[in-house]
């Protein structure tokens, strides 16, 4: 075990990372890192500066880039980006920029990083607990069904149910197969599947979880 206290999320799009992450680094006195934002907001920059198809120049742009990642909202080279992050475009495109290996190297030194100058914290992806903290003191896989998944990013974001569900399944598709850190239960990662459950409920299970680490 390091001496870094991190709790480590993982898991497909739309099972509750987000809420679940934040409101447990609240409860727990960590701060919370959303490392797909920092993808996203790599996405952005590249779409902004018409890079996304030339690999090498996003990577050099991944290591250029100003990212502040905080509770807030996200900032690109100083720039609040916290709404178009989310943009359709930005979704569409992020899993290449993800599969992009020269970007992952940067990232992942970024959220080391991130985590070592606070102590710790409450961080979750697709490859935290596989590839960025294999130690963390906790190691979760978040999911829940495609169906319940989609309802929930719909009832975020709005759109059309069965549309999102066949997004999500694209996209989990593309990052879990993928050549460099695809999506995976990692080795000694507990998985909380939270179809059915509330939010109440899903930290309950968590907190339950820790209490049995100690
Ligand atoms: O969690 P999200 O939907 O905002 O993530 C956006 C994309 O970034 C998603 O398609 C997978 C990728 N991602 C990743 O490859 N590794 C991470 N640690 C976090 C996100």
């Amino acid at each position: 075990m390091s001496d870094l206290r991190v709790i480590a999320i993982d898991g497909p799009a739309g099972a509750g990372k987000s809420t679940v992450a934040r409101a447990l680094a609240a409860r727990l006195g960590l701060e919370y890192l959303d490392t797909g934002a920092m993808y996203r907001a790599v996405t952005f920059a590249a779409l902004r500066r018409g890079v996304l198809d030339d690999d090498a120049a996003v990577a050099a742009l991944a290591r250029d880039v100003t990212l502040e990642v905080g509770e807030h909202g996200v900032l690109v080279d100083g720039v609040d980006a916290t709404v178009e992050i989310r943009s359709a475009e930005v979704t569409r495109q992020v899993s290449r920029v993800a599969a992009n290996s020269a970007v992952r190297t940067e990232l992942v030194a970024r959220q080391r990083e991130w985590a070592k100058v606070r102590g710790g914290g409450v961080i979750e992806g697709r490859d935290i607990a596989s590839v960025v903290f294999p130690d963390a003191e906790l190691k979760l896989y978040l999911t829940a069904s495609p169906r319940v998944r989609a309802e929930r990013r719909v009832a975020e974001a709005g759109g059309d149910v069965d549309e999102v569900e066949a997004q999500i399944a694209a996209r989990d598709s593309y990052d879990s197969s993928r050549a460099d850190s695809p999506l995976v239960q990692a080795d000694g990662s507990r998985v909380v599947d939270t179809t059915g459950m509330s939010i109440d409920e899903v930290l309950g299970a968590i907190e339950g979880l820790l209490q049995e680490q100690e």
